[in-house]
Formats: structure tokens, C-alpha cells, sequence
């Protein structure tokens, strides 16, 4: 069976968490501190804070915009269901938006329809790598004096207008679960412009506790600590870190490969008219994190039946990306708002495997496969 996915691990990173262990130091330490810093140098970010994972660093960007009871946040429900969750912790409602059919991306024309004295803040999600329109949510976040909180998850590495995705954000959350492009097995990070914001998540992500680990242990002088609010456990371990920085060393020739695979599969699988393939809007570089193929309604197959005689070759599959109000967790959920295309998107639309290395035969079986569905009908 070809996997979906595969984390690209390799000695290196084996080696790296080797030395961290017995290193004696393994909770978050100095290898936190590096892996930020190389995470800022390679995505042109001013600050970051590493944490446990993506949803966690959500929930803490929530927190530091001021999010909380009674607030609005407009977000997608085409996503996965962690970006609504992030905004159910803070007490604030999720509402959600429609996306468009050409990026899975916020629509801005439903986002600003849904604008009203509650709403507080836009979490924009650039779906499966591909960069939403930043600008013109940026645009409608200062016309409306709302913040704009960029839930990154599948995104590192991708661009907007030649910056980085995170590289220019006032907020943006990353992660490293092993299904993204780079992994540290569960991880995240954040990424701001903004000083106060990444002072109070580091304060957040560790309890709120007055002096850090480090202060404490190159302290000459006997000090004692305090927490000064109510804060969390969100902190990523010295182990993480180091596979990261590994990860961080090969980022560029991964995502160059995937997007080589990626090229390839649109090329190839171009001349089947029953099906639609990712679009890269101008001025938008994916990472390609995960391949998706829309069914178009007149192809005479529903998307179960493509996925199942893949399946059979062999190949695996996922159906698209969710929609998060059609969950059980979102019933009772409120406002309920029409999403006719998010939900024609996610029924309609499957993923086939994308990852590096992959092998040229495999690579073949997968698009001769394709075309034998669509030819042979
Ligand atoms: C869009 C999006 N947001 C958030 C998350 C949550 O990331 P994590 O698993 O690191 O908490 C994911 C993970 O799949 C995601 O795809």
C-alpha cells in the first residue's frame, strides 16, 4: 500500500535526539531557544515561541489578542476541527465563514458579510499549504479594527508575495504533527511581529511564572519564582527541538521535492476533464502539504467510488478536508450559517499520497491508476 504520508526522518534527527537526552537536559531549555531562532531566521519572523502543538499555540494567540466570552471569531468550518476548538477554549464563538472553490480559502466577501460589533477577530487558515489572500485580510482587518490570527498548521515554507508564510504576521501558528511537512512528532510554534505579544505567550505557554528556567538556573543569587497569572503547560521539550532543527536543515529540499511531485501529478492528471486540480493564485507558492483532487458533478462517479477503486490499487486515500459545523461536537452550534461550497468541497474532494521520498513507480502507478478510472467509464 503507498501511504498517504510519511514524516521525512532520517539518522540525523535520531542523533540529534540522542545527544539532547543525554544531555541530561530534555524539558524546554536551550534547544527551544535554538530552534526558535533558526525558525525566525528561515521564515523571516521577528519572534517566535515553540509550543506543544498547533492548537495549543492557537489557544495562546487567542488569548493574547484579547479573545474571550462573548467575542466572535470568524474562521472557516472547511478546516480541521482543531481552528474552531482553538476559539471554543476562550469562551468566544466560532463563526464560520464560506471559502472559495479555486484556494479551500476564507471567502473575504462572506467574511465581511458576517462582521458585527462582536466580532473581534479574523483566524484565517491557509488550507492544506496553499496561501490564503493575506492582504485583502489584512486590508479588511484595519478597515473593521479587528485582529488577524493565521492558523499556519500546514503552512511552513509556504509563500505569499515572496515572504514565508509567518514571516510578516502579527500572529501565525505552525505545526509539526507528522502528517506536515517537517515534524518534531507533536510540536508548534508561533510567529509575531509584535514583542508584547511573544513576552506574554512565553510567559503563557509555562505557567506564567515569573522567571524562567534558565534565569533560575544561572542565577548566582537564590531566587524564587511566582506566578503572577493563571497560565498553562504549552511548552515543547528539548527532545522536539532537536528533531526540529534537523527538520529545519532539510526544510527547503523537502518542499522543493514535494512541489516537484506536485507539478508532476498536475501535468499528468491535467487532461482528465472530470476532475479539478490546485491552482496556485498569483504571487502564492504552496508546500503542497497535502495533494487534493476535486470530482467534478458530472464526472458519472461519486468521489467513495474513485477513493475505493484506488484503494484496490493499492494506493491510500483521505477524503477531503472536514467541515467542522457537520461534526457532532458543532450540533447545537450557533450562528448557523449556509456553507453550500465548503460542503461540496469536503464531500466532493480526496487526497492522494504526496510525500518525499517518493518512489518514480509509485509515483506512475498512482497517475496511470487516475487515468484508467476517468478513461475507462
Ligand atoms: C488547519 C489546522 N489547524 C490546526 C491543526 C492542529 O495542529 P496540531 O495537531 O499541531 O495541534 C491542524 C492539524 O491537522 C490543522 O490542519
Amino acid at each position: 500500500m503507498i501511504p498517504i504520508a510519511k514524516p521525512f526522518l532520517n539518522k540525523e534527527e535520531a542523533e540529534s535526539a540522542y545527544e539532547t537526552v543525554m544531555s541530561g537536559w530534555v524539558a524546554q531549555g536551550p534547544r527551544v531557544e535554538e530552534f526558535e531562532n533558526k525558525f525566525c531566521e528561515y521564515t523571516g519572523a521577528k519572534y517566535s515561541a515553540a509550543v506543544s502543538n498547533c492548537t495549543n499555540g492557537l489557544h495562546l494567540a487567542m488569548i493574547a489578542s484579547g479573545i474571550g466570552i462573548g467575542d466572535e471569531v470568524i474562521c472557516p468550518s472547511l478546516s480541521y476541527i482543531a481552528t474552531a476548538n482553538s476559539i471554543k477554549y476562550t469562551g468566544a464563538v466560532p463563526v464560520f465563514a464560506e471559502v472559495s472553490p479555486i484556494d479551500f480559502n476564507l471567502d473575504p466577501a462572506h467574511v465581511k458579510s458576517l462582521i458585527n460589533s462582536k466580532t473581534k477577530a479574523i483566524l484565517l487558515v491557509h488550507q492544506i499549504g496553499m496561501p490564503a489572500d493575506i492582504d485583502e485580510f489584512k486590508k479588511i482587518c484595519r478597515d473593521y479594527n479587528l485582529k488577524l490570527i493565521e492558523d499556519a498548521a500546514c503552512a511552513i515554507g509556504s509563500e505569499y508575495n515572496g515572504v514565508k508564510i509567518g514571516g510578516d504576521s502579527e500572529l501565525a501558528c505552525f505545526s509539526f504533527h507528522p502528517r506536515k511537512v517537517m515534524t518534531t512528532g507533536e510540536g508548534g510554534m508561533i510567529t509575531t511581529t509584535n514583542k508584547n505579544l511573544i513576552d506574554r505567550i512565553k510567559l503563557l505557554r509555562q505557567h506564567a511564572i515569573s522567571i524562567t528556567g534558565k534565569e533560575r538556573h544561572s542565577s548566582e543569587t537564590l531566587t524564587f519564582e511566582d506566578h503572577i497569572e493563571v497560565g498553562y503547560n504549552y511548552r515543547m521539550t528539548d527532545i522536539q527541538a532537536s528533531i526540529g532543527i534537523c527538520q529545519l536543515d532539510k526544510i527547503e529540499y523537502i518542499i522543493k521535492e514535494r512541489r516537484k511531485i506536485a507539478a508532476r501529478y498536475i501535468s499528468e492528471l491535467g487532461e482528465i476533464e472530470s476532475i479539478k486540480l490546485p491552482i496556485e493564485p498569483k504571487g502564492r507558492i504552496s508546500n503542497y502539504q497535502s495533494f487534493a483532487i476535486y470530482i467534478k458533478k458530472d464526472s458519472g462517479f461519486s468521489r467513495n467510488e474513485v477513493m475505493q477503486k484506488l484503494m484496490i490499487k493499492e494506493i491510500s486515500v483521505r477524503k477531503g478536508v472536514m467541515t467542522s459545523h457537520r461534526e457532532k461536537a458543532y450540533s447545537d452550534h450557533k450562528p448557523v450559517i449556509a456553507l453550500p461550497v465548503s460542503e461540496d468541497l469536503c464531500d466532493n474532494s480526496f487526497m492522494i499520497p504526496l510525500f518525499v521520498p517518493m518512489d518514480d513507480n509509485d509515483i506512475k502507478h498512482i497517475i496511470s491508476s487516475l487515468k484508467n478510472i476517468f478513461v475507462k467509464k
